[in-house]
């Protein structure tokens, strides 16, 4: 029998994953609310939200592998979903690991819904913070902001690192594409990220930079029922 291939084993880790990381976070969500309704420490407390950030990394990291495979598209679970609370989670959480060292800002709506799959959603912004957070010197701001757009919900992150060349940069949404070596990575966030722009029939790009100064990646994607929540 022949070895399996990369894909094979990634998406094989990615499916064993899936049921402890949960069970770990649902036991870690239920230790929390009993902590507090306990009245616990806020270092207690503090402890088991660190877990939790911790945790989600792993699970987004987890999702990647899932979908690598380049001949099986991502099955999306499309659901309203509250887009301006899971960009404040998302960030907070970051903000707090992966963005630590950066000035993270987000524009985004009081409310703002769309139906999407929230968890692709969540791996493509997780994508582009990340990527900010690797290539974009500390210090910097780096800058979320989602919006209606007519049909369209708008996910952009722009960051105050050096400007991507323009020459060839649709090529870094392409596999195992990259253009630094000294800082680790697989070249596969960007491809990931746009299959998930694909799915949900809108696109993910490089918008172009008016100077040497930034990069903002923006991914627009039509959405039914895209805008405030109804009554
Ligand atoms: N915000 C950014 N600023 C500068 N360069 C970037 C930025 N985002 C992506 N790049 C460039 O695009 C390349 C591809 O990014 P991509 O996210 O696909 O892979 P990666 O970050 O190298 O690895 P990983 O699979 O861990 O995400 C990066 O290696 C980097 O050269
Ligand atoms: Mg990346």
């Amino acid at each position: 029998m022949s070895p399996p291939d990369f894909t094979a084993v990634a998406t094989s880790v990615a499916h064993e994953l899936a049921t402890p990381l949960s069970v770990v976070s649902l036991s870690l969500q239920l230790l929390r609310s009993e902590l507090a309704a306990r009245d616990a420490d806020a270092e207690e407390i503090e402890l088991v939200d660190a877990a939790l950030r911790n945790l989600q990394l792993v699970e987004l990291q987890a999702g990647r592998l899932r979908d690598l495979d380049p001949d099986r598209e991502p099955r999306l679970q499309v659901q309203q979903t509250d887009v301006t609370e899971l960009i404040r989670l998302l960030v907070a959480d970051l903000d707090r690991t992966l963005l630590i060292e950066h000035v993270t800002r987000t524009v985004v709506p009081d409310e703002l819904v769309a139906e999407v799959d929230p968890a692709r959603i969540r791996q493509l912004l997780y994508t582009l913070l990340s990527n900010a957070a690797k290539y974009c010197p500390a210090g910097r701001a780096v800058v979320v902001t989602a919006r209606q757009d007519g049909p369209d919900l708008v996910l952009a992150v722009r960051d105050e690192g050096h400007s991507v060349a323009p020459e060839g940069a649709e090529r870094l949404f392409e596999r195992y594409e990259r253009r630094r070596d000294d800082v680790p990575g697989a070249g596969l966030g960007l491809y990931l990220a746009r299959r998930y722009a694909q799915g949900h029939g809108g696109e993910l790009r490089l918008l172009p930079a008016d100077d040497d100064v930034g990069n903002t990646f923006e991914a627009r994607l039509p959405s039914p029922n895209v805008g405030a929540r109804s009554a």
